[in-house]
């Protein structure tokens, strides 16, 4: 098993490009079993969780070639009989993302449960009462889930809490059913909005995405498609609170202010100076940042999935900083890895009290899921002396060669095979 290895104190400096968001990724390469056609994904990133739905695809009949970063996806041969391989969907939650694309394409589809994670039981309730709403027949079995369709029908659905992945397997079992639908309460993340274009490009017809109201009025078909998805937004709220750790200046290139603002006032709130450029944002960390509280909500909300990396430069800024984790039920296991480096941080149910203290401590630790590896790479890079991370598969589901990037910015960091 890889593991990386840290020599703290080094400060970072010079630039870095972020790379396509993994989380608008992994639902467009599922919206291209709509088409029955071929599409190119242009600029994706070579994550674990990319190949993951490549290769369940795959699994399908479908045609999945990499050729310099473009994904080239062709879902001809997908049959109405093909299964989603168990396995595949069990590895990541996000392969679920297929169910309504194929109830969408055949009326019917039967397959594995996700499964909870590390973070929360994550259900998917919301995902089944879209697809009950829009006609399909629902068979709930001990390990998997049916459903069946004559034709899909519109409807209006309220979804009791923004789900992301509800919102866009509905979404995507909607674009070809008969009439129109309302997704209300739908999610709101910038990677919602990613998908809708890339439907529409299809053909599909979508208006709203990106707010929490999003209509959908039936297409007979879609089309294949060239598309390039946006930026990820947690790679670079990540790069930011590196620089901002490491008091370092760093300039993180290929981002928009809009879908940053959370971690922008944040890291603003702590002390850290930035510069906010057409592409680009500069960080400049100094010593003296200032403890913050934060709050984790849906979007346009503090991201969740930056809670662990903020948790990091808590651990570090003068006084008490309060952090809420709203959206998951156990998002804190990082604390427990934090604290074996000397941070001093308190759980209680969903909230954390971190104290911030003057400097942590390189030791062994280890990932405990994708953002809480990611936070434990920040502390590490400020620690004194040398952290070993073990368990670094979850970084590498999200994170494109982490190690190299931060090499690239002056960290003394290796990946031991
Ligand atoms: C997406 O997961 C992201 N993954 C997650 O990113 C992210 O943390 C999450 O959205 C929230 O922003 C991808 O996009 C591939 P949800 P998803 O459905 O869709 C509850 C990362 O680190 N819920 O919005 O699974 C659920 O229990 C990953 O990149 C229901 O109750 O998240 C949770 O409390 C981690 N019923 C909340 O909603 C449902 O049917 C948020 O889940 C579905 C969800």
């Amino acid at each position: 098993m890889d593991k990386l290895v840290i020599k703290g104190g080094v400060p970072l400096k010079g630039e870095i490009t972020i790379s396509a968001a993994k989380n608008s990724i992994l639902p467009i390469i599922a919206a291209s079993i709509l088409s029955g056609d071929k599409c190119i994904i242009n600029n994706a990133p070579t994550l674990e969780d990319v190949y993951v739905i490549c290769d369940l695809l795959s699994s399908m009949n479908t045609k999945v070639s990499f050729n310099d970063n473009n994904i080239y996806i062709d879902t001809s041969g997908i049959l109405s009989t093909d299964e989603p391989d168990g396995d595949l969907v069990r590895k990541m939650r996000a392969s679920f993302l297929i169910m309504g694309p194929m109830l969408s394409r055949f009326g019917k589809v039967k397959i594995s449960l996700p499964g909870g994670c590390n973070i929360g039981t994550r259900p998917i309730d919301l995902h089944l009462k879209g697809f009950r709403a829009l006609g399909a027949n629902i068979d709930l079995g001990y390990g998997y889930v049916e459903a069946k369709a004559e034709k899909l029908k519109g409807n209006n659905i309220y979804l009791d809490f923004p789900s992301v992945g509800a919102t866009e397997n509905i979404m995507m079992a909607a674009v070809l059913a008969e009439g129109e639908t309302i997704i209300e309460n739908a999610a709101e993340e910038p990677e919602i909005k990613d998908l809708a274009n890339f439907l529409i490009q299809m053909g599909a017809n979508i208006q709203g995405a990106g707010s929490d109201t999003i209509r959908i009025t039936g297409v007979k078909n879609l089309h294949g498609v060239s598309y390039t998805p946006i930026f990820d937004r947690i790679e670079a709220g990540t790069y930011m609170i590196a620089a901002a750790i490491t008091n370092s200046k760093v300039k993180i290139s290929g981002v928009e202010e809009e879908y940053l603002r959370p971690v922008i006032a944040k890291l603003i709130e702590s002390g850290a100076s930035l510069e906010i450029g057409e592409k680009f944002i500069i960080v400049n960390g100094h010593n003296g940042l200032r403890a913050m509280d934060i709050k984790t909500m849906p979007y346009p909300g503090f991201p969740t999935d930056m809670q662990a990396q903020i948790m990091s430069l808590a651990c570090l800024s003068k006084g008490t900083s309060i952090i809420t984790e709203t959206v998951f039920e156990n998002r804190f296991m990082h604390a427990g890895e934090l604290k074996r480096m000397g941070a001093n941080i308190k759980i209680d149910g969903r909230c954390a009290i971190i104290e911030g203290v003057k400097s942590l401590s390189g030791c062994n630790v280890k990932a405990t899921d994708l953002r809480a590896g990611a936070a434990l790479i920040l502390a590490a890079l400020c620690a004194d002396g040398v952290t070993t991370i073990n368990d670094i598969y979850h970084i590498d589901r999200g994170y494109v060669s982490i190690e190299e990037k931060f090499k690239k910015l002056g960290a003394n960091i290796e990946r031991i095979k």
